[in-house]
């Protein structure tokens, strides 16, 4: 696990684009997970400029979504469907047909999810997966005691989650379709942000717990390839902070891309 703490958001998130810059770069037809939420719009924001003023071009890849609620149309307001095309998809040159969505509203839920795994499994897999993580340790809308195997499906949101996401998205449903742990844990790459003082308690569990399905974001430790994206908040309370930099600062000499640098 590549631990990276900045000590602000702003450049954090231009390392995420980075990263996920040079990924597209070097394969074009790449396929991106993508997630909603706070957390990765200032990445978004980095690859949009990127699009506008450097040229990135997107036309080829693939996207998947984590998450979305379920039981609200997408053109609904606090859908992820909306977020994820007014932050990102709408002001880039990724083709709608290769933007994939779990379908909130669909009257068969097991066939929906089968499909989307299929989905996935049919462009190869993906390449690299954006996470945030919720107050629970959740990653996408795995709460605690998710299987670590888990794949697509439905889940019912704990109270805290439900509190947290009602302060941003207002009245929202209390049942979500998300990729699994297992799901998650497929991805070639998995890069994880979190940012601000109210993440710094499941960052720690996450990183530096025990694996257990009490935090589902402890899973990430069972990855080979895992970039953990960090402000000082966030990072407030890992034990092992002086280590995270050294090897940091030995990834810049031998392998900079991997902290997206330029
Ligand atoms: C939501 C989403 C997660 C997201 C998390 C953190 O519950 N299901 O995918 O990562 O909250 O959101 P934020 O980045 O806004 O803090």
């Amino acid at each position: 696990m590549l631990i990276v703490v900045d000590e602000r958001q702003e450049r954090s998130s231009v390392r995420a684009a980075n990263i996920v810059a040079d990924l597209i770069k070097r394969k074009r037809k790449s396929v991106l997970g993508l997630a909603t939420g706070k957390s990765p719009v200032g990445a978004y924001d980095e690859l949009i400029r990127m699009h506008r003023e450097e040229g990135l071009d997107l036309s080829e890849i693939t996207t998947f979504n984590l998450d979305e609620y379920v039981g609200i149309p997408r053109e609904h307001l606090q859908s992820f469907y909306t977020q994820i095309h007014t932050n990102f998809l709408n002001q880039v040159n990724i083709k709608p047909e290769n933007a994939h969505i779990p379908d909130g509203t669909t009257a068969d839920f097991e066939r929906a999810c089968d499909d989307y795994e299929k989905a996935i499994r049919e462009a190869g897999g993906i390449d690299l997966q954006i996470l945030g993580i919720g107050r629970t340790g959740h990653i996408g809308f795995n709460e605690p005691t998710s299987s670590l195997a888990s794949r697509t499906r439905l889940k019912t949101l704990s109270d805290e989650t439900i509190e947290d996401n009602k302060k941003v998205d207002g009245d929202i449903p209390t049942v979500a379709i998300t990729m699994g742990i297992g799901t998650i844990l497929e991805a070639k790459h998995l890069m994880l942000l979190a940012y601000g003082s109210a993440k710094a308690e499941a960052v720690v569990k996450a990183i530096e717990g025990p694996l257990t399905s009490s935090v589902s974001a402890s899973a990430l430790q069972m990855h080979r390839n895992v970039t953990v994206l960090l402000d000082e908040e966030a990072a407030a309370n890992l034990s092992h902070r002086d280590y995270y930099r050294r090897v940091v600062e030995q990834t810049a000499k031998y392998s900079p891309v991997r902290l997206g640098l330029k």
